[in-house]
């Protein structure tokens, strides 16, 4: 397994490209499913979980094409030669059981596996069930599986989610898209993605209103076509980098993402003493390298709330602020897997259920740890880029999930990291 090796190396410079959103990109290619036509992403990320979710479309008897370097994917469906998604693939991506809603609407059944729990948690599927079910699915679990069919097609039907799942609302609004009447989704997630998606099934002929609201009214049609679609930028990539000049001092403008997928984030991040300023091109963070930055309180909410998949990262910059801070996390059940491995580095945290109290160090020290999953790992590697000496950070498979040439967007502006191939 590779590891990637960053080494304290002072202030960052320059300019850091941001990439098309990976849970954006993991909603929109399911819904080739929805069309015989062809449907053409552009901006997508280069990242393993998008290779998987094409080859999990690919057994589905989809075509799944990445062309520009994987720039650009060119999918379409014309032909489905199976309904079901295997748990070897499910248990590895979560997002793969964003088929079951497109594979119902179009084929009428699917079989998903059910992914199973995952580092951070539980993460049931009983609000997409409740919500399929509503539209008249009839959904059993045996072995593992989901075995959805709804036979006389679905139906429009209003929908009220007890919590505003993400993924819930995703596959409950495209699966709405072709049901018969009309579907109205309260309480529904109000992510960004969610507004990329129903953007992108508007261009396809899905007749969708109120997305980025708690409600969202879809009006079936018989059809729907092909469309290219411009995936939005990753907030959450965004929000990384962003603390890379804050942990490390320095000047450095992240270029196409936009403030306003943050606006919660940058705010805290301003809170802390960092100078967060909008530009024509997308974020510039300056940070006075000798400057430490203040600790400040943080409790992950659904959006537009502080996002639960950039508290990993802001409590790498917390372990050296001036003060104590408490982080509260309320959206999974097991989130602060970072904290023991930042504290090999020395931090100090303490972590009592779902809040870590971080009582700020001068500095950490460089050590290696372990990456558990996907934004954890990059947490790790943000602290090595502040501490004194070398940080290994091994398993970064993690990271390649959601992170598109961490070294190269990293050593672009001064850091001093490299990746090292393992066994
Ligand atoms: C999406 O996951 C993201 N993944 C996650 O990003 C993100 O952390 C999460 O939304 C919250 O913002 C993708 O978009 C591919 P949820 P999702 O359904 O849809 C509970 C990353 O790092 N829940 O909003 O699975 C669930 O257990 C990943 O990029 C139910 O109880 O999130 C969790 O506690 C990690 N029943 C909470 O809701 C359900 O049926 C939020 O889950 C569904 C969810």
């Amino acid at each position: 397994m590779d590891s990637i090796v960053v080494t304290g190396n002072g202030p960052l410079r320059g300019e850091i490209p941001i990439a098309g959103a990976k849970n954006a990109c993991l909603a929109l290619m399911p819904a080739t499913l929805l069309t015989e036509e062809p449907l053409i992403l552009t901006n997508a990320p280069r990242l393993s979980d998008i290779r998987t979710m094409s080859l999990l479309l690919e057994s589905l008897g989809a075509d799944s094409a990445a062309l520009q370097e994987g720039q650009v994917l060119a999918l379409s469906s014309h032909s489905l030669s199976s309904t079901r998604a295997d748990y070897d693939i499910v248990r590895k991506m979560r997002a793969s059981n964003l088929v079951l809603g497109p594979l119902l609407a179009r084929e009428g059944h699917a079989e998903v596996s059910l992914p199973g729990g995952c580092a951070i948690g539980a993460r049931p599927m009983d609000l997409h069930q409740d919500g399929l079910e509503a539209l008249g699915a009839e959904i059993e679990l045996r072995d593992g599986y989901l075995h959805a069919r709804a036979p006389g097609g679905l139906r429009g039907a209003r929908i009220a989610l007890r919590f505003p799942s993400v993924g819930a609302t995703e596959n409950i609004v495209m699966a709405a898209t072709l049901a018969k009447g009309t579907t109205v989704l309260e309480n529904a997630a109000r992510e960004p993605e969610i507004v990329d998606l129903v953007r992108c099934l508007r261009a396809m002929g899905a007749q969708i209103e109120g997305e980025g609201t708690s409600r969202i009214e879809i009006q079936g049609v018989e059809r729907l076509g092909g469309a290219t679609h411009r995936v939005v930028a990753d907030r959450i990539e965004l929000g990384t980098y962003m603390l890379a000049p804050a942990i490390a001092g320095g000047d450095v403008e992240c270029v196409g993402g936009e403030i306003d997928l943050v606006r919660a984030f940058a705010d805290k991040l301003e809170a802390t003493g960092v100078s967060v300023e909008p530009t024509d091109r997308g974020v510039r963070v300056r940070k006075a390298p000798d400057a430490r930055v203040r600790a400040v309180d943080v409790t992950t909410e659904v959006f537009p709330g502080f996002p639960t998949d950039l508290q990993a990262q802001m409590m790498a910059l917390l372990t050296t602020a001036e003060g104590v801070s408490t982080l509260h996390e309320t959206i999974f059940e097991n989130r602060f897997m970072h904290a023991p491995e930042l504290m090999r580095m020395g931090a100090d945290i303490e972590v009592h259920g779902g809040t870590a109290t971080v009582t700020g160090v001068p500095g950490l020290k460089g050590a290696p740890v372990m990456a558990t999953d996907l934004r954890a790992s990059v947490s790790l590697i943000l602290a090595g880029l502040a501490a004194e000496g070398e940080t290994v950070v091994n398993r970064v498979y993690h990271l390649d999930r959601g992170y598109e040439h961490v070294v190269g967007k990293l050593s672009g502006v001064g850091a001093k990291i490299e990746r090292i191939r393992g066994a």
